[in-house]
């Protein structure tokens, strides 16, 4: 066999022209959304006020494996894939491990993650159907700066309700989605009605995903050939995310390599289904036995401390119901630097696949999480987001155990983005003044009593 280069690039011909619907190869399937007016399962025309229709069309689409990637779509991905596979030889050489190391890098693009992947679906779509604006919101900034650079591209024009604490850590995240043409709105704002309610009854609140959504889609609902778009937790966005592990399957199958382990941070679960999607529908068919790993913050473990519960996906409760891993959409998070894992709730398929023992979850604390960070910054070089560092330690863990062991595993992670614009927690953390905060069962409970009493029909 070859050597592995240091990273594996795939041609633009090798790249994949179909998304991979990993719901047509589970043995069961999520719960479909609940209207929680009725209790009963929401209905394709439920969900057309506020999602474009060819995404509510992928959202409810749990039979076909392959979905096509529409051409305008392939030729936007070229632009900034195929993404490289890399061998952290570097890395193992620091470790001295017996494990190889890879990851899937997705930070190439200049919105500096994997959120471009979905963007640019989303917002050729809402063109497509002859939409002039989209709302959205934005935890860390990523997705917002990635919906900007593709509502650009497809000329369409886009507010962004930015999480407070973030618009106030990041003001060149802002001046980037400017640059781009977005409006961005830092919320819990005055300029919808749900987010004056979050307000008077929490005037100091640091703001969540979870009101910056609320926020979104009401503007989405009260304005004209609007719609709402979201970065993460949703199906069809999952569905975009798929490029990450079909790219990285070819990668894999290509050189022979064969994975032990697969790890992912998870915020709302968007790249690590993407990343795991054809390596877990082989597992599902017992055709290989990959240990896959999800990696939230100690602040927001919806997956290690949540329940697996019908939950509103926005703190202002107006989204349908979805059966997911939550720790209640009154769940406050501390404000940790990784603003895109500070969700309350966790992808319907990713809860699905955790519930029924696919999946375990990690939760590691921000400053062991930095530690992982600036190490992997020194050895590779790259300079990591807070988010993708969770997936970093994790597999800097696991290679260090395999030195422990002898054994020689192979693990693979995503890398899913660029830390730049994470300055002030990089500072924070490079003068010692990063604090750590676990929430108690007491701040827990608190958010499971916002959970909704359902009559399910
Ligand atoms: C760099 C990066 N990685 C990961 C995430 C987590 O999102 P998800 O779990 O949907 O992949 C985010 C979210 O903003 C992000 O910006």
């Amino acid at each position: 066999m070859e050597k592995i280069p240091y990273k594996i690039y795939l041609s633009e011909d090798e790249m994949p022209k179909y998304w991979f619907n990993l719901r047509s190869k589970m043995k069961e399937l999520p719960e479909p959304f609940v209207n929680p007016g009725t209790g009963e399962y929401c209905t394709k025309e439920e969900l057309l006020p506020v999602f474009c229709e060819d995404l509510v069309d992928q959202e409810l689409n749990t039979t076909d494996t392959y979905i096509e990637i529409p051409e305008e779509i392939r030729n936007y991905y070229k632009m900034y894939r195929p993404s490289p596979l890399v061998r952290a030889y570097s890395l193992e050489k620091a470790l001295d491990t017996p494990a190889e190391i890879y990851y899937k890098y997705e930070g190439t693009n200049t919105s500096g993650s994997h959120k471009l992947n979905s963007a640019a679906a989303q917002a050729y779509y809402a063109k497509k159907q002859g939409l002039s604006s989209l709302t959205t919101e934005t935890g860390a900034g990523q997705w917002g700066t990635a919906l900007s650079m593709a509502c650009a591209h497809f000329n369409l024009d886009l507010s962004v309700y930015m999480v407070k604490v973030s618009a106030d850590q990041k003001p060149h995240r802002r001046a980037v989605m400017e640059t781009y043409g977005a409006k961005v709105i830092a919320s819990p704002s005055n300029t919808t009605n749900v987010g004056r309610k979050i307000l008077a009854e929490t005037p100091d609140t640091n703001g969540s995903l979870g009101c910056a959504i609320s926020e979104a889609i009401e503007v989405a609902v009260t304005t004209d050939s609007c719609k709402y778009v979201l970065g993460s937790v949703l199906n069809h966005v999952g569905l975009h995310q798929s490029i990450i592990g079909l790219e990285t399957k070819t990668a894999c199958d290509k050189y022979d390599i064969k994975p032990d382990i697969i790890i992912g941070c998870a915020g709302g679960g968007s790249n690590l289904l993407g990343l795991i999607a054809p390596f877990m529908a082989d597992k599902i068919e017992g055709k290989n036995d990959i240990d896959f790993v999800a990696i939230e913050p100690a602040s927001c473990p919806s997956l290690t401390r949540g329940r697996y519960a019908l939950d509103f996906g926005d703190t202002g409760k107006t989204t349908p119901l979805i059966r997911m891993y939550t720790l209640g959409s009154g769940f406050m998070p501390s404000p940790n630097h990784a603003g895109g894992l500070r969700y309350h709730g966790m992808s319907p398929i990713i809860s699905k696949l955790y519930h029924d023992g696919y999946i375990r979850a990690k939760s590691y604390i921000q400053n062991e999480v930095f530690e992982a960070a600036v190490q992997f910054a020194r050895i590779e070089g790259i300079l990591p987001a807070p988010e993708s560092s969770h997936a970093i330690k994790a597999a800097i863990d696991e290679a260090l155990a395999c030195k422990e062991s002898g054994e020689k595993k192979t693990i693979i992670f995503g890398l899913t983005g660029t830390g730049y614009f994470d300055m002030t927690a990089y500072t924070n953390y490079n003068s010692g003044n990063m604090t750590d905060y676990i929430p108690t069962d007491e701040d827990l409970q608190k958010g499971f009593d916002s959970l909704p009493q359902v009559n399910q029909k």
